[in-house]
């Protein structure tokens, strides 16, 4: 009898209790144009010029814990009253009109890995969008003169000033990519501790996020295709 309460005690604390190791989310915005240019198989569309949700990822400044329950599925039921501006706001540029792959994918690599504190598919999706919603990078970015343009380039300082400026002194993640040998920006990213409050990346989390930004001061902001 002991043994049997041990084992079901043992079980339910391995599979229940078990929290994987993480400290905060990163909320990644992406500049469209740059994570898309260099795939022949993914497109923005014409109308879409702002920054994207692209990942919410519990993790620390190190790791990031991915795929931690099985045992909840996706279900695109219980986000059902929000697909409508996800798919706006959290969007697949891979798959525009049906983006709910995606959003499995999130679910199941990053959203089970946080369900110590958002505890259903819903409470991930629906914080991720408020947060997003709090969120104007683009608008930052524009207010300091950094455009969109193919033929002007930003320092690393110019967008860290324009972010950290927008968010009361603190302090994002800049992530660039290559396109054509020019370093070009990706991702701006935004820290949240576990009680959903903003706060300040860490060096260490910034300097490991930003090392393809190259010399940093170089950074192109990719412009869209003239609509025509
Ligand atoms: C896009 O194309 C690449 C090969 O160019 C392929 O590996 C990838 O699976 C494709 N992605 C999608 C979402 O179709
Ligand atoms: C999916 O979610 C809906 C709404 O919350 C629920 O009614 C349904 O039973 C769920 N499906 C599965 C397979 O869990
Ligand atoms: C949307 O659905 C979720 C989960 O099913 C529910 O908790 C929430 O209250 C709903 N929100 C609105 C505005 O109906
Ligand atoms: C987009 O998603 C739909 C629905 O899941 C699927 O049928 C289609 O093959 C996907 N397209 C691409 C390019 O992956
Ligand atoms: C920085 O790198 C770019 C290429 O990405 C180059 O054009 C530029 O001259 C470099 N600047 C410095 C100061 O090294
Ligand atoms: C800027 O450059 C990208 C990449 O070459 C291209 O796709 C885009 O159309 C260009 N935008 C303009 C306005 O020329």
């Amino acid at each position: 009898m002991k043994i049997i309460l041990f084992i079901f005690l043992f079980t339910l604390f391995s599979f229940s209790f078990s929290d994987p190791d993480w400290d905060f989310w990163l909320l990644n915005m992406q500049w469209p144009l740059a994570d898309c240019i260099n795939y022949a198989n993914c497109s923005v569309p014409s109308w879409y010029s702002s920054f994207a949700l692209h990942t919410f990822e519990p993790r620390t400044d190190s790791n990031v814990p991915v795929f931690c329950d099985s045992q909840y599925p996706f279900n695109i039921s219980e986000i059902s009253n929000i697909t409508y501006s996800l798919a706006y706001i959290w969007p697949d540029f891979w798959n525009f009109s049906y983006p709910q792959a995606f959003w499995k994918t999130n679910w199941e690599k990053h959203g089970t890995c946080s369900l110590s504190v958002l505890k259903t598919e819903y409470e991930y999706f629906y914080t991720g969008y408020q947060f997003r919603e709090s969120l104007d990078p683009t608008t930052w970015l524009w207010k300091n003169n950094i455009v969109p343009s193919n033929t002007t380039f930003y320092t690393y300082d110019q967008i860290d000033q324009a972010v950290t400026q927008a968010i009361s002194g603190l302090k994002p993640t800049i992530s660039c990519n290559t396109y054509l040998g020019k370093t070009i920006l990706h991702e701006i990213g935004f820290c949240y501790g576990k009680d959903l409050k903003l706060f300040s990346c860490s060096d260490t989390l910034r300097t490991n996020v930003g090392e393809k930004c190259g010399n940093r001061t170089s950074i192109w902001m990719l412009d869209f295709p003239n609509p025509n």
